[in-house]
This record gives structure tokens, C-alpha cells and sequence, in this order.
């Protein structure tokens, strides 16, 4: 099978490295890729968004299955974009319609598809600028902390958490005022949840669902989760407090009613769904949804998934996915991140790395890096992450840590605690 694959982080480099794997696949092209993902397959000077230039490639190559790594092309509507074209509609996209992809891209719709199903979320209400007032009242009525959330894509960035009422109340304004533009023209206030967050994701083919190993994300700069918020500094798989009797109460109470709310909405959906939960006194409550892989979560989870990869994605493509068989790999795998000095705000770009042979065991997944004059440069903020397995989850994260060390460029930075807090 000849596969494309949308997008140029981590994320991408760890399914594309697992899709390699499969003795199905005949040929991967990455668009546009990054320098680790050229080790796995063939880069592509193609944008992820790029419609045309995208059914182009597709129909010079004869491309199989288009296998798609990050949100926007999805909520861009991709998927729709293949099925209404005569040449293209017999070649499978890997990810929901746009109307799917609005499970990520409206924080408001994701609440009330939700609500209609009775699926554990946060109490909440919606207001657009024209009831700012009400929305100044709604506030009054809940207690501290306050959540705050621009209903469109803000590129992570578009969650606010307030501890006084004024503060909420001026970002209230703030927001619907224009602070994310459009994405906050409408704002979703809910109740504050008190737990730890988990990652759970599932592959569907809109007729059944298969769990895939859940995860863990670091998302603030500093250890013991201080600072400012990143893309996410390192993961976990599997998480400790995820057990079988746990998972069973997510998948009954959040996965299914997911999955057959989708099917009964009419809504197409073949792809991979993210739920972002949070573990409240043991219950599990949704925090949002998002339409593709997670990232750095991808990068245990990858390594932590036994089956052939590409028979799977076959199995979404022919709605044939209840036959197959989803394994994990017991061992747990830890991803430590290293970023460029500075992140996440300003940093600088085009640092030359080296150590790259002396990292023992650990598994590089490249997520801003390029290449240069035959040298492997720092072309982002997240550079690189560093994945192991371990016999325990303190040995995976040892030789992550080994190999975190060994790898140098100016200004780097990592976290040496992820998934101590779950130790
Ligand atoms: P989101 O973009 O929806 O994932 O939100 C970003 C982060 O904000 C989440 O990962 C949580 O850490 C936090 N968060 C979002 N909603 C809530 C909530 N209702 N209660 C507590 N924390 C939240
Ligand atoms: N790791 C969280 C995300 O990919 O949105």
C-alpha cells in the first residue's frame, strides 16, 4: 500500500516510524515531513493544507490512503474535499469529515453533542458578544476557579483558567471583544474540574472502535507542572490510575455513547478520536474532544501498539475494524521532550545538533528540526522527543533521560519529572 501522510511534527514522525513497520506498506511519503521522518519514508514538499496541490500528488503516485496527522486540514474538510471528487473519492482519508472535525473545532458544539448524549463533561453555557451581560451574570452564579474557552481553534492557546471573579469577568470581556478574533466570538464558561488529567484514544470506522494504549501529557514549561503552558513537554503510556475498571467506566459512559451519538447524528466519522479526560474522585469526565492524534502523546502511544498499524488504518478505510485485533505492549514507554531555549515564548531557530549516536536505546522522534548543508539544525520550539520502554516506567524514564543528555544544542531545555507525579 502507498501511503501519504499530512503533517511535519512528532506526532508524525511516530506514525509515520510505525507505519513503516508494517509488511503491507510499499512506499510512505510524509508532506511536508521533517528530518526524522525522511529516515522512514520520503518527504514531500507538500503543504498539509494544500488541497490541490494534495489530489495532485495523490493522483501522480497513485496513492492508496492519505493518512492525516494534525487538526486543521481536517477541520478544513479534507476528508469532504476527496469525496466529492470524481479521481479522488475512492481514496481513503484517515480522519472524520468536517462535520466531524467539529468535535475539536467548537468547544460549544463538542458540549452539547455531549449534552445530547449524556456523555460526563463539565456543567457549562455558551454566550455570544450580543448577551455579554447574561454571561457577566453566569459567572456570578458559579464558584472559583473560572474556565474560560474560545469556541473556535485557538492553537492550544484559547483556554483561560481565572481564579477571581473580576478577572473573569474582564477576560470574558476581553475575549468576546475580539482577544482570539473570530474563535472567541463566542465563549464557553464552565465549571472548574478537580482531577488528573488522561488521554485516551480511540480509532473508529463509525461503526466500531477500537482503544488504542492511553497516555499522559506534561503541558507546562517548568517541573512539577509550573509555568507557562507548552505544546507538552513529554508523555507517559500507560497511566497507572487507568485501570481495567476505570477504562470500563470509559468506555461505557464516554466512548460508546461517542461513537453511536456520531453514527445516530449522521455524522461521517473514520479516524482516530482523542478524548481528553480528567479523573474526578474516580469518574471519568470529558474535557474536550479532538479529531486526531495527540501530541507528544503519540509518541508513547506508537510504541506501545503491537498490531500492524496499516492493516488497522485498512480496517477504518473498509469499515472491517470490528475484525481486527488491537495489542499492546505491556512494557511502559516515556517521551521526555527537548525544546529550544526560551520556549514557549521566544526562542531561536537553525541550532546545530549532535549526539545523535549516542543515545543508547531511546527512540528519537523528531518534531522541529530540519536539515541543513547535510546537518540536522533546530527548527522549532518542541525539537525532539525521546522515547523508551522500560521494564518499569522509572526505568523508561532513566534512559530517556540518558538519552536526553547526549543530544546537544545550544539552549536546550527538557523536564527530568514526567510521570513522577503518577510514580
Ligand atoms: P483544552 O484546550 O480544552 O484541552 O483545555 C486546556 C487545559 O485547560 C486542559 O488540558 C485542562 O488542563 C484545563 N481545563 C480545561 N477545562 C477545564 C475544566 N473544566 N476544569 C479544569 N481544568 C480545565
Ligand atoms: N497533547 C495534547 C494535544 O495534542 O492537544
Amino acid at each position: 500500500m502507498k501511503i501519504l501522510l499530512l503533517g511535519s511534527g512528532g506526532r508524525e514522525h511516530a506514525i509515520a516510524w510505525k507505519l513503516a513497520q508494517s509488511q503491507k506498506l510499499e512506499k510512505l511519503y510524509i508532506g511536508p515531513g521533517n528530518a526524522g521522518t525522511s529516515e522512514v519514508g520520503e518527504n514531500v514538499a507538500l503543504k498539509a493544507d494544500d488541497f490541490p496541490a494534495i489530489r495532485q500528488f495523490v493522483l501522480d503516485k497513485a496513492i492508496d490512503m492519505v493518512v492525516v496527522g494534525p487538526e486543521d486540514p481536517l477541520v478544513k474538510g479534507i476528508y469532504d474535499y476527496f469525496k466529492a471528487d470524481e479521481q479522488l473519492k475512492s481514496t481513503p482519508v484517515i480522519g472524520p469529515s468536517k462535520q466531524g472535525a467539529v468535535l475539536e473545532g467548537s468547544k460549544d458544539f463538542a458540549k452539547e453533542f455531549m449534552q445530547r448524549h449524556n456523555i460526563p463533561t463539565a456543567r457549562h453555557q455558551t454566550f455570544d458578544g450580543e448577551h455579554l451581560a447574561e454571561g457577566l451574570s453566569f459567572l456570578e452564579t458559579m464558584p472559583a476557579p473560572y474556565v474560560l474557552k474560545a469556541d473556535g481553534l485557538c492553537a492550544g492557546k484559547g483556554v483561560l483558567i481565572l481564579s477571581t471573579l473580576d478577572e473573569a469577568k474582564r477576560e470574558l470581556k476581553e475575549m468576546l471583544g475580539g482577544m482570539f478574533g473570530t474563535a472567541s466570538s463566542r465563549v464557553v464558561i464552565e465549571e472548574f474540574l478537580s482531577g488528573i488529567e488522561c488521554s485516551v484514544f480511540v480509532l473508529t470506522d463509525g461503526k466500531d472502535y477500537k482503544i488504542l494504549p492511553e497516555a499522559k501529557d506534561y503541558k507546562r514549561i517548568g517541573e512539577g507542572d509550573t509555568g507557562l503552558n507548552t505544546g507538552g513537554m513529554g508523555s507517559v503510556s500507560p497511566v497507572p490510575f487507568a485501570t481495567k475498571e476505570w477504562m470500563d467506566k470509559v468506555e461505557t459512559r464516554i466512548i460508546r455513547p461517542t461513537v453511536e451519538g456520531l453514527a445516530a447524528e449522521g455524522i461521517d466519522y473514520k479516524g482516530f478520536i482523542f478524548f481528553g479526560l480528567i479523573n474526578v474522585d474516580g469518574d471519568p469526565k470529558v474535557i474536550e474532544y479532538n479529531c486526531r492524534m495527540g501530541d507528544p502523546e503519540t509518541e508513547t502511544v506508537m510504541l506501545r501498539l503491537k498490531s500492524d498499524l496499516v492493516d488497522l488504518l485498512e480496517g477504518v478505510a473498509t469499515q472491517t475494524l470490528g475484525s481486527k485485533n488491537v495489542e499492546f505492549d505491556s512494557r511502559p514507554a516515556v517521551c521526555v521532550m527537548l525544546v529550544s531555549g526560551g520556549y514557549p515564548q521566544h526562542y531561536e531557530k537553525g541550532k546545530l545538533m549532535t549526539g545523535f549516536d549516542a543515545v543508547g536505546e531511546s527512540i528519537l522522534f523528531h518534531a522541529g528540526t530540519a536539515l541543513k548543508d547535510g546537518q540536522v539544525v533546530t527548527n522549532g520550539g518542541r525539537v525532539i522527543a525521546v522515547s523508551n520502554y522500560g521494564q518499569t516506567q522509572a526505568e523508561a524514564l532513566a534512559k530517556s533521560m540518558h538519552g536526553a543528555e547526549q543530544i546537544e544544542f545550544e539552549g536546550k531545555y527538557y523536564r527530568r519529572d514526567i510521570g513522577q507525579d503518577l510514580a
